[in-house]
């Protein structure tokens, strides 16, 4: 038997003001893209947007369903569209942003397992790293260089 540890790298920045200019930018239309949550069961609003290497920005936010599992976070609802529309685009950059209107979310929310999921199924695909900043409503916001440091032991097609 032997242990294995897995060391995953972030980087925290104070605000988004401490973000280079095009993040600032990516973080302010996944701000945009959270005004058009349909979130009326959770109050959790969530955007995201992705740049992609042709330059297009796409965002999505989430889109909540009286049959819960109907709906889907915003991160999937983004890359999905992204897979859709630009489908030999690779992804660069995504910021993502969440805001509760039951309390004040001040510290970074990062994508949920199986956002990781899916995102990881496009940073295979394209083979190269997606950047992820993720942010709550006001405060930190967190960097991962690439998905696969916020999912180890990622299932992927290799194993099928
Ligand atoms: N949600 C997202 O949009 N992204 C995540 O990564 C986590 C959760 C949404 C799903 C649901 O509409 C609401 O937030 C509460 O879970």
């Amino acid at each position: 038997m032997k242990e294995v540890k897995i060391e995953s790298t972030l980087f925290i920045y104070e605000s988004i003001d401490e973000l280079s200019l095009d993040i600032q930018s990516l973080m302010e239309q996944a701000i945009e893209a959270r005004k058009n949550a349909y979130a009326p069961y959770s109050n959790f609003h969530v955007g995201a947007a992705l740049l992609l290497d042709n330059g297009e920005v796409i965002i999505g936010s989430n889109q909540e369903n009286a049959s819960y599992p109907s709906g889907l976070c915003a991160e999937r609802t983004a890359i999905y569209y992204a897979g859709a529309k630009f489908p030999e685009a690779k992804v660069v950059k995504m910021a993502i942003t969440a805001a509760s209107q039951n309390q004040s979310t001040n510290t970074p929310i990062p994508p949920c397992g199986a956002c990781r999921q899916a995102i990881a199924e496009y940073e295979v695909k394209q083979e190269s790293p997606i950047e992820i900043y993720f942010m709550g409503e006001i405060g930190k916001v967190a960097k991962s260089n690439s998905l696969a440091n916020l999912l180890p032991f990622v299932f992927d097609k290799s194993v099928l």
